[in-house]
């Protein structure tokens, strides 16, 4: 299958196991010019199906509790799960781009993948089945408002992916502090992982921004990217992984610009974007 199919069966075929195709499927060789296809929602199977119903992330003090522990994996599975779908969806949303960035983007899905499987693992020790707990649709809202492959990379490897720098590091610690070696193993698997993500999609923006006629600061054209309500203070977390950032190629003069950056604080409350 080529790169497009192995997409579609990502986004279009409701089990796991398809949810988690390997790239070595993908013959590149072939090439079928396609248009770009919409899709509403990914499909899924009843087992992890797509819930507008509300839970609750853990408390900080509840995770000592090892059940709680895996109740949080599972949040963040299902931020794996998305990211798998929504990396699909960009490649059969924008059909034209360079077999580079596909390329790019598969890498990326087939490391979420690994995430995925990492945390559905682990929380299956903590007596947790992946799809327990309701699964929302919360960062795939973002996909109908994306215009063309930078405004994919600025939300997601910019924004999420770089704001999940701090939260992999912050819960990496958290689970070493609690003794629980194991989780925080998982969580740094995960965070070496995240540098790369944010690696590439800061790869493909620099490249376009050198090629501009216009100076524009690597900041300035990320800022320009984001679709409202979304600003950049949803690329940070709870604490501020400089370190990670630069690890990602990111300049220091974004950095602190990130760093310093202060939205609308009604719109990037953290608590009213917890889903
Ligand atoms: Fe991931
Ligand atoms: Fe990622």
């Amino acid at each position: 299958m080529n790169v497009f199919e192995y997409a579609e069966t990502i986004l279009l075929k409701g089990d796991l196991d398809n949810k988690l195709i390997d790239k070595e499927i993908i013959d590149w060789s072939v090439k079928s010019p396609r248009s770009p296809i919409v899709v509403d929602l990914p499909v899924r199977n009843d087992s992890i199906r797509i819930s507008s119903d509300q839970v609750k992330f853990p408390k900080k003090g509840a995770l000592k509790d090892s059940y709680q522990r895996g109740k949080a994996l599972h949040f963040f599975a299902n931020h794996e799960l998305l990211a798998i779908e929504m990396m699909a969806y960009a490649i059969v949303m924008f059909p034209f781009e360079k077999e580079s960035v596909y390329k790019s983007l598969v890498e990326t899905i087939s490391e979420e993948q690994k995430h995925l499987k990492l945390y559905i693992k682990r929380m299956n020790e903590f007596g947790v089945e992946f799809g327990d707990f309701p699964l929302n649709q919360y960062f795939w809202y973002f996909m109908e408002k994306m215009e063309n492959i930078e405004m994919f990379f600025s939300v997601i490897a910019l924004t999420f992916e770089q704001a999940n720098l701090d939260f992999a590091l912050y819960y990496k610690n958290l689970f070493k502090d609690l003794g629980d070696s194991k989780t925080a193993a998982v969580m740094e698997v995960i965070y070496q992982d995240e540098i790369k993500h944010v690696a590439r999609g800061r790869s493909h923006l620099s490249k376009v921004v050198s090629k501009s006629e216009e100076y524009i600061s690597f900041w300035d054209y990320f800022l320009s990217l984001l679709p409202a309500p979304l600003t950049a203070d949803r690329a940070k977390g709870m604490i501020f992984d400089e370190k990670g950032r630069q690890k990602a190629g990111l300049d220091q003069a974004f950095i602190q610009n990130l760093k310093d950056y202060k939205g609308d604080f009604k719109i990037t409350q953290r608590k009213e974007w917890k889903s």
